[in-house]
C-alpha cells in the first residue's frame, strides 16, 4: 500500500507518470468517470482548507466514488481529546482512502503508521504540502511543456511550500534559488539534500534568486497556525514580494505562481497577480486533475 507523505516518497519517473496522468485526466474526463465507483475518500481536516479539501472532494465525486469527513477538529472527536491513531484506526474501517492535513508536523505519518487505507498529505503544519506541489509541477509543465533548463524561484517564508517545491523543482530538474529573510529558511535537511542533488541556492537578495528566472513562486508571509506573529512578519517580510522591479530581473515570459490564499500588497502587488490571474486560477483548477491522478493512483 501506497501513501502520498513527503514529495520525496516519489521518484522522477513516479512523479512524471503522475503528471501524466493528471493531463490525461484533464483532457478526457469522461473516460476516468467510473475509474473510483463504490471507493470513499475521507477528508481529515483539523485545520481550514478552500482548495485542498473541496478539490479532493470534487475529484472523488467526479471519478465516481463518494465521500465523507469532517472539515475542522473542532466538529471531530478530536476537541474530545481522541487521537490521530485512533482516529486512522476507526476510518479505516469507513473509507478507502483518506486526506489528511493536520498543524502537526508529521500527523499524516503517524497515521499512516496506523492506517489499513492510504493517506495523503493535505499540509502537515510547516512541514509539507505535497499535493499542491505536484499540482504545480502539472501547472509548469502546462506552460513550459518541458521543465528542461528551466529555473524556478521562489520569494518569501521558508515555510511547507518552500519545503515541498524544492523537492518538486529539484526532482524535476530545475534550477532552484529560495528568497528569504536569513531567519526564516527551509529545513536544513531539505537544503542539504537539495545541495547534493541538484542547482540550489537559499539567499536574502531577491533580485539575484529572480534573476532569469522562469518560474516565480510566492505565498503568505505568515501561514496557518502564525497568525500571532503577522505584525512582526510584516516588518521582516516587507521586501519579500513579487513586484515589478523583480518581475524586470526574471525572465520575459516569466510566469508567476500562488498556492493561494492571496494576499495582495504583501507578498504579491495586486498589478503582478492580475498580469498573471491566468496561470494562477488555472493552478487552483489543476488542484482537481492532480488530486484525481494522485486518487487513482493509490488506489491502483
Ligand atoms: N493552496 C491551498 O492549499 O489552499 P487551501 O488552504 O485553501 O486548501
Ligand atoms: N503556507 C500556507 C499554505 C497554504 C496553502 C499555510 O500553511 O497556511
Amino acid at each position: 500500500m501506497r501513501h502520498m507523505l513527503n514529495p520525496l516518497d516519489f521518484s522522477l519517473e513516479e512523479t512524471d507518470n503522475l503528471l501524466e496522468l493528471a493531463a490525461d485526466i484533464e483532457k478526457d474526463r469522461s473516460r476516468y468517470a467510473h475509474v473510483c465507483d463504490g471507493k470513499k475518500l475521507a477528508t481529515l481536516f483539523y485545520e481550514p482548507s478552500t482548495r485542498t479539501r473541496l478539490s479532493f472532494e470534487s475529484a472523488m465525486l467526479n471519478l465516481g466514488g463518494s465521500v465523507l469527513g469532517f472539515s475542522s477538529a473542532n466538529s471531530s472527536s478530536a476537541s474530545k481529546g481522541e487521537s490521530v491513531s485512533d482516529t486512522i484506526r476507526v476510518i479505516s474501517c469507513y473509507a478507502d482512502i483518506c486526506a489528511m492535513r493536520h498543524p502537526k508536523e508529521g500527523a499524516p505519518m503517524v497515521a499512516a503508521s496506523k492506517s489499513s487505507i492510504p493517506v495523503i498529505n493535505a499540509g502537515d503544519g510547516g512541514h509539507q504540502h505535497p499535493t499542491q506541489t505536484l499540482t504545480d509541477l502539472m501547472t509548469i509543465r502546462e506552460y513550459k511543456k518541458s521543465f528542461d533548463g528551466l529555473k524556478f524561484c521562489f520569494i518569501g517564508d521558508g515555510n511547507n511550500m518552500a519545503n515541498s517545491l524544492i523537492v518538486g523543482a529539484v526532482t524535476m530538474g530545475m534550477s532552484c534559488a529560495i528568497a528569504c529573510p536569513d531567519d526564516y529558511k527551509p529545513d536544513a535537511e531539505i537544503m542539504k539534500w537539495a545541495e547534493e542533488n541538484g542547482d540550489f541556492m537559499c539567499s536574502s537578495n531577491i533580485l539575484e534568486c529572480a534573476k532569469d528566472a522562469d518560474v516565480i513562486y510566492t505565498d503568505v508571509w505568515a501561514s496557518m497556525g502564525q497568525e500571532e506573529e503577522k505584525a512582526e512578519r510584516e516588518k521582516v517580510f516587507k521586501n519579500f514580494q513579487i513586484n515589478d522591479e523583480v518581475m524586470s530581473v526574471a525572465k520575459n515570459d516569466a510566469m508567476v505562481l500562488h498556492c493561494l490564499p492571496a494576499h495582495r500588497e504583501e507578498e504579491i502587488t495586486a498589478k503582478v497577480f492580475e498580469e498573471h490571474a491566468n496561470e494562477i486560477f488555472d493552478e487552483a483548477e489543476n488542484r482537481l486533475h492532480a488530486q484525481k491522478a494522485v486518487l487513482v493512483k493509490l488506489l491502483g
